[in-house]
């Protein structure tokens, strides 16, 4: 059990770098298994969703090595295309690597994955996707498992802009012949990485980002070296704790374009947003205006990752903000425990209306899930007193020293 400790009440100041991608590198891992190659990549954040996805990657047969943030795949020794239910269930995008199994091997065995607690979490998309290129499917007993002697290119339409079923699809299609269209693909900046990925291991892959993509397979090269983006969504954790704390904020080595509806709002409550090539700086007095009304959606829309870390930081604006989760069911497992620091929240069916408050006192919370510990942490930071999160270890499954980093910034903040 990991005890967070937050003493709130000082401003953050200076600048820092941010982590690379936890949503682009687990992907990025899963497709490394798509041919006999090796992968080399840099700007991997050291977190427990990575050494999971390595634990896979290992179990496969796999060499697998991270030092620092660089990391090298060698996958020429696969044995398996099967993922066994442990590690399935230490992560949600373990499910990833059904698409590149079965595009390596014609076959990948495995079980629902883990991850969140935010809803139901179908895998439905996926597995329609994967039947659509040629592979027979069929559940039983808590077990998956994907055949297919040959995979079919074809146009794949999505009812929604899944992000894993748009991966998985996209996977899969590498080993299909002939080529595949993905129609209503999600459009997030990490399918494109995953895009970008694929492009420089020898596939063509083009579209990624318009909802329309399409994939043409190519002989993989023998290595593939790639840099993993910035992380949208620990920058955006980073400009809400400092417009929640106050002080100046910069974030260094990032790409302002993946998170412009976050900072957007962080404008509107009152914080000044300075732009210049790949550096975000966040102004803030810690007194906000409310904003909004603020509404999750697929990107280019507001990410419902933010949603629980903006929320923490309009606890104590000025004024009524409204917030509707459309993507998951139960991303408000925070609210009970932001209300223990004497946040005014209600909820309306899928929207939080929260009413801000003059003063927040620290207390004793348990993080629900990794976007609401880190909401708690955000909110502890602008409380009086002392705020303890008891943490089952979900934060440290996407900010990599994350103590270190608010710390750094003059927070002070404790992880014991
Ligand atoms: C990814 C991100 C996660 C983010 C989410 C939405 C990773 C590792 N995780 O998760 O951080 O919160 O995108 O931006 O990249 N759905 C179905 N059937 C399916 C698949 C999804 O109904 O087969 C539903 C889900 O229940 C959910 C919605 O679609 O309500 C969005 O899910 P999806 O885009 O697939 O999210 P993930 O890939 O799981």
């Amino acid at each position: 059990m990991d005890h967070w400790t937050v003493r709130g009440g000082r401003k953050l100041y200076g600048a820092c770098r941010v982590q690379g991608s936890k949503n682009a590198s687990l992907p990025i891992l899963a497709a490394s298994v798509l041919a006999g190659t090796e992968t080399e990549l840099t700007n991997v954040p050291r977190l427990k969703d990575i050494d999971a996805a390595l634990r896979i990657l290992r179990h496969l047969g796999c060499r697998a090595e991270q030092e620092g943030n660089d990391l090298y795949i060698d996958a020429r020794g696969l044995v398996r295309s099967a993922v066994p239910h442990a590690l399935m269930l230490e992560m949600r995008s373990s499910v990833i690597f059904m698409g590149a199994l079965l595009a390596r091997c014609g076959e990948a065995r495995l079980s629902p994955p883990g991850g969140c607690q935010l809803g139901k979490r179908p895998i439905d998309l996926h597995l329609a996707a994967l039947r659509q290129l040629g592979a027979e499917v069929t559940e039983r007993e808590g077990e998956i498992l994907c055949r297919a002697s040959k995979l079919r290119g074809t146009t794949i339409r999505l009812p929604f802009p899944s992000v894993g079923a748009t991966e998985n699809a996209m996977l899969a299609a590498t080993a299909a012949e002939g080529e595949t269209v993905i129609e209503g693909a999600a459009r997030e900046p990490e399918i494109r990485a995953l895009q970008d990925f694929l492009n420089a291991m020898g596939c063509f892959v083009h579209g990624a980002g318009s909802g329309h993509i399409v994939i043409t397979p190519r002989r993989a090269r023998s290595s593939t070296e790639f840099r993993i983006q910035p992380d949208r969504i620990a920058a955006s954790t980073l400009a809400c704790a400092a417009a929640a704390a106050g002080g100046e904020l910069t974030l260094l080595d990032t790409e302002s374009a993946h998170f412009s509806t976050v900072l957007h709002f962080l404008k509107q409550a009152g914080c000044a947003i300075m732009t210049k090539q790949r550096c975000v700086t966040v102004r803030s007095s810690g007194r906000l205006r409310a904003v909004g009304p603020i509404t999750t959606e697929p990107y280019p829309g507001f990410p419902t990752d933010a949603q629980p870390v903006l929320m923490a930081a309009l606890l104590r604006a000025e004024g009524v903000t409204r917030i509707r989760e459309t993507i998951f069911e139960n991303r408000f497992r925070q609210v009970p425990e932001l209300r223990k620091l004497g946040a005014d929240i209600a909820m309306e069916g899928q929207s939080a209306v929260i009413r801000g408050v003059e003063r927040l006192h620290g207390a004793s919370l348990t993080a629900t899930d990794l976007r609401g510990g880190a909401a708690m942490l955000v909110a502890g930071l602008a409380a009086e007193g002392e705020t303890r999160v008891e943490d089952e270890g979900h934060i440290a499954r996407g900010y990599e020293s994350f103590d270190r980093v608010l710390s750094d910034l003059g927070a002070d903040v404790r992880l014991n």
